[in-house]
C-alpha cells in the first residue's frame, strides 16, 4: 500500500508547531544530563506511547511525532496489522519515530518494572480490549503490563479510546479508570476551530493529549 495520500501525521514535512517544553503543569523536574540507573536519558522526559488495535492508528503516529524526547513505542499485533491497514505504515517505519521501540507480547522489556521509571504512558489510541484489561488489572502484554505499572506507580496515565458506540461494560470500564485517576481521552475531534483537512482533525486530539501531557503546543485553534 502506498504512503502518497498518508496525512501530514507521518510527512516529514508536518508544521510540527510543537514545543518541547513543559509549562507549569509539566511532568518534568529539573535534572542533570547524562544517562543514569533508572532506563531514562537524565533532562528528558520519558513517554511510554502504547499503540494498541483501534482504528484511528494515525492519532499514535502523529502523537510520536510531535513528543519531545525520550519516547518509548509499543505496538499491539492488531495495532501493527491495522497501521498498514490504515496507513500504510509498518514497523519499521514505526521504529524511526521512537528512541526504544519493544514488542507488546515482550513482558521481558524495561518497561514492565517499576524500577524503569517513566513520567507518563499514553495509549493511543486504545482499544476497548486495552482498555478493559488495564481497568480490572490484566497484565498480559508489555502495554497492559506498563500501564499497571502506570497506576501502580502512580505516573500518568491518558488512554484515548476511538470506539464508538459504547457498551454499558465500556462505559464502566472507563469510569472506573477515571476514577483511579487515568485520563480517558476519547479520539473526538472539535469543529469550532473550523478544520480544515483531515490533518486539522488528527492534531486537534493530539494536542488535547499533549495538553494533558504539559507539552506547549499549537496543533490546534484555541478558543479566545
Ligand atoms: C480493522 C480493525 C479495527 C478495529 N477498531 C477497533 C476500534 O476502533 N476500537 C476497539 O475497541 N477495537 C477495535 N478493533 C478490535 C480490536 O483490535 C480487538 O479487540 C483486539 O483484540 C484488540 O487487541 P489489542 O488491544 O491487544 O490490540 C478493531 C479491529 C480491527 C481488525
Amino acid at each position: 500500500m502506498c504512503c502518497a495520500r498518508l496525512p501530514a501525521a507521518l510527512a516529514g514535512a508536518s508544521k510540527d508547531p510543537v514545543r518541547p517544553v513543559l509549562s507549569s503543569r509539566g511532568l518534568g523536574k529539573e535534572r542533570g544530563t547524562g544517562l543514569n540507573t533508572t532506563g531514562r536519558i537524565s533532562g528528558t522526559v520519558r513517554t511510554i506511547i502504547g499503540i494498541s488495535g483501534s482504528s484511528g492508528v494515525i492519532y499514535g503516529v502523529r502523537l510520536l511525532k510531535a513528543l519531545p524526547h525520550d519516547k518509548v513505542l509499543i505496538v499491539s499485533s492488531t495495532a501493527s496489522k491495522i497501521l498498514e491497514l490504515e496507513a500504510g505504515i509498518d514497523m519499521s517505519m514505526m521504529s524511526v519515530l521512537a528512541d526504544e521501540t519493544y514488542d507488546d507480547s515482550n513482558l521481558f522489556s524495561p518497561t514492565a518494572s517499576g524500577s524503569n521509571v517513566f513520567d507518563a504512558m499514553v495509549v493511543c489510541p486504545c482499544s476497548e480490549s486495552t482498555l478493559a484489561k488495564i481497568a480490572n488489572g490484566i497484565a498480559d502484554t508489555l502495554i497492559t503490563r506498563t500501564a499497571a505499572v502506570a497506576l501502580k506507580e502512580g505516573r500518568k496515565l491518558i488512554l484515548v479510546p476511538r470506539e464508538t458506540p459504547l457498551s454499558a461494560i465500556m462505559l464502566e470500564n472507563e469510569l472506573k479508570l477515571a476514577r483511579l485517576g487515568v485520563t480517558i481521552l476519547p479520539a473526538s475531534p472539535a469543529f469550532y476551530p473550523r478544520p480544515e483537512s483531515v490533518d486539522d482533525m488528527i492534531d486537534f486530539v493530539v494536542g488535547k493529549v499533549l495538553d494533558q501531557l504539559g507539552v506547549e503546543n499549537n496543533l490546534y485553534k484555541r478558543w479566545e
